[in-house]
């Protein structure tokens, strides 16, 4: 027999408010375990980003359909996770600000009125990322690619910006913060590739001290020990 189409199912009222229920629940959990900064994944193709994304919202509710609904999804979850967050400790989102199709300007235009909602909303900073929500998307791949959208974002916005993607080169990094391009660098492979990435791009900046970046134990043998 033949197998039936696989049909998405939308999610109910109730699935949406007890997913934001869970990511209060998450949130609250971190805190308890002594977390004092909180991301919340609405990027790369997860969740939020899907409802944001006019490629996957199909919806014709309160959730679909304008902006203002498409981004209802991500307000109300900052909203329910600031009920247990407290103000004093960062709460940040990671974002896909750019679908980069053939409308990519303007899902640009609309993420920058949803991060100033956002924003509105007590969002401290927002981790500038690629959204995913397509397969058409032609991302440019490259060096420090992701740097030129994230100052556009911080420019337009106001807000507090991180990216990543393809950063590597410590003077890179240290510019686009001393210029006020980038708030914060964020860093994923270089770590990986040198768990002492940040020691050795305080050597290359020539920092004074440059072993006060590491644990104690580290710092001890890696100043002892010759770097070419
Ligand atoms: C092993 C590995 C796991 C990752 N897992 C996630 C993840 O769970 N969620 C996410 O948003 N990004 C994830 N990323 C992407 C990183 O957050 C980062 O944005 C990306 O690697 C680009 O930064 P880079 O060029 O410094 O590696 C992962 C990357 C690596 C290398």
């Amino acid at each position: 027999m033949p197998s039936a189409p696989h049909l998405p199912i939308a999610m109910t009222t109730a699935d949406i408010k007890r997913t934001q229920q869970h990511f209060s629940d998450a949130a609250g959990r971190a805190l308890r375990a002594g977390f004092e900064w909180l991301e919340l994944h609405f990027a790369h193709g997860f969740l939020a980003q899907n409802f944001l994304s006019r490629h996957s919202n199909n919806r014709t509710d309160q959730y679909g359909g304008s902006l203002e609904n498409r981004a209802r999804f991500l307000l109300e979850t900052v909203a329910e996770v600031k009920t247990v967050w407290p103000e004093s400790l960062p709460l940040t989102i990671r974002l896909g600000v750019f679908e980069f199709d053939e409308h990519a300007e303007l899902s640009f235009s609309e993420s920058i009125q949803v991060l100033k909602w956002l924003k509105e909303a007590g969002v401290d900073l927002v981790d500038v990322s690629l959204a995913s929500s397509t397969p058409g998307e032609q991302v440019p791949w490259g060096p420090n690619f992701m740097v030129p959208y994230a100052e556009r974002v911080r420019q337009e916005t106001g807000l507090q910006v991180a990216t990543s993607w393809h950063i590597k080169g410590a003077q890179d990094a240290d510019t686009f913060i001393r210029e006020g391009r980038l708030d914060l660098v964020f860093l994923a492979r270089s770590l990986l590739a040198n768990p002492h990435w940040a020691f050795h791009a305080a050597r290359e900046l020539k920092i004074d001290e440059s072993e006060a970046v590491l644990p104690t134990p580290y710092a001890y043998w890696l100043k002892q020990w010759e770097l070419t």
